[in-house]
């Protein structure tokens, strides 16, 4: 899964059987080194997902789902080029207090939805071997960006129903949760769909941007040229390991 062609593109064309229309979506099945696949894009915020994440389970009864995409760095060393392999997920505009604390899923009383371990492991395999292949693949110092220096993280990533696109907002969100590596629209929805239906969720992200004031033009200029081949790289060694 992924929010937009711009980073799921790749892993699409690989579709070679017949497209499923659904709900607003189209599911796109396929083989990769032997194993079924079925792509689709969930657009963007956390109710498209949702819907995405639940059309994909009951439709096509998947065994697990993989994200990837691009989000903004939190931590202080999360930069553009790097990579995030989410261990948990939370929605970091979830506030149901006084009723509830603060980012918490009313009644599942929890905050933070873990990624699948297993998956987590073999996602985090395949990013290393698909930043290697980016950083032969991309001239040096394309865009100001030294992929040969890209790191890989793993930790917390934020998700909410906003783009954030100023440094007040980044700092606030810093402040308010100080292990945040990332911050997307998605995957927090997409983890709680999983974890009600029993599927196993991993995912992984680009870093586009800085969630800061240079936001917007650093997330257009990444997603369309990065976002796509990094999505492909990743899929390919991870289908190939399986
Ligand atoms: N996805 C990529 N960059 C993002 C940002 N700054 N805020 C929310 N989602 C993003």
């Amino acid at each position: 899964m992924g929010a937009l062609p711009e980073e799921l593109g790749a892993v699409m064309a690989r579709s070679d059987g017949a497209p499923d229309h659904s709900g607003g979506r189209t599911f796109w099945p396929g083989r990769w080194h032997g194993h079924d696949f079925v792509a689709v894009l969930s657009r963007i915020g956390k109710v498209a997902a949702a819907s995405t994440a639940a059309l994909l389970i009951q439709r096509h009864q998947v065994d697990a789902i993989v994200f990837t995409g691009v989000a903004g760095g939190l931590g202080p060393d999360v930069q553009v080029g790097d990579a995030v392999v989410a261990e948990a997920f939370l929605q970091h505009d979830l506030d149901a207090s006084p009723l509830f604390p603060r980012h918490v899923i009313p009644l599942d009383n929890l905050s933070r939805l873990p990624t699948d371990g297993g998956w987590r492991q073999r996602l985090q395999a395949a990013v290393v071997q698909a930043q290697r292949q980016m950083a032969q693949d991309w001239p040096q110092g394309w865009q100001g960006i030294d992929l040969r220096q890209a790191k890989l993280h793993q930790g917390l990533i934020l998700s909410g129903d906003r783009f954030v696109s100023t440094r007040a907002e980044q700092l606030a969100l810093r402040t308010e949760l100080p292990d945040a590596l990332a911050v997307e629209m998605e995957g927090a929805a997409v983890a709680q769909v999983c974890r009600d239906h029993g599927v196993p969720f991993a995912a992984v992200r680009l870093i586009s941007d800085r969630a800061d004031d240079a936001a917007h033009p650093d997330f257009l200029r990444l997603v369309t040229d990065l976002a796509a081949p990094f999505g492909a790289h990743v899929m390919e060694h991870l289908f190939q390991a399986l």
